[in-house]
């Protein structure tokens, strides 16, 4: 089974306890590093903006077991081009560079994929901050 195909199995088994009583729209998400895969939920609020988007859980998992590089990302929700929203392109670009690969995934495995820069061709760039 090719990464991406395990991207997909993860990412589809952890949208199935999104949280998402609001929109009703479930997403997953998984991370590769360093051969680990890390998944994600969305996982809303009823303050709407308090919501975590499926990428953001993902990170935050990868992060916490000691991940500092996204490899590869892939999305998958019922939908059949889904992106991440510009808030999640910047956490990915954190994590990730130019090439990084995103897939987009529907729910009968349909990838699309796509490099960070195609979705994010300019990113906040931390060089001005380091000192902050
Ligand atoms: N959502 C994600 O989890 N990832 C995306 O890439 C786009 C949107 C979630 C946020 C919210 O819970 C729901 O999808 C509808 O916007």
């Amino acid at each position: 089974m090719s990464y991406k195909d395990k991207l997909f199995a993860s990412a589809l088994e952890c949208r199935l306890k999104a949280y998402a009583p609001y929109s009703k729209f479930a997403v997953g998400a998984a991370v590769l590093c360093n051969r680990e895969i890390y998944v994600g939920c969305n996982v809303e609020n009823v303050s709407y903006p308090c919501g975590n988007c499926a990428e953001s859980g993902a990170i935050s998992a990868m992060v916490a077991n000691g991940g500092r590089k996204i490899e590869e990302i892939l999305i998958v929700a019922d939908t059949d081009n889904i992106v991440p929203c510009g808030n999640c392109l910047q956490k990915i670009a954190e994590f990730g560079n130019a090439e990084t690969l995103v897939h987009s995934a529907d729910l009968s495995g349909n990838i699309r994929t796509y490099t960070l820069s195609q979705l994010l061709p300019h990113n906040f760039n931390a060089k001005e901050v380091k000192n902050a």
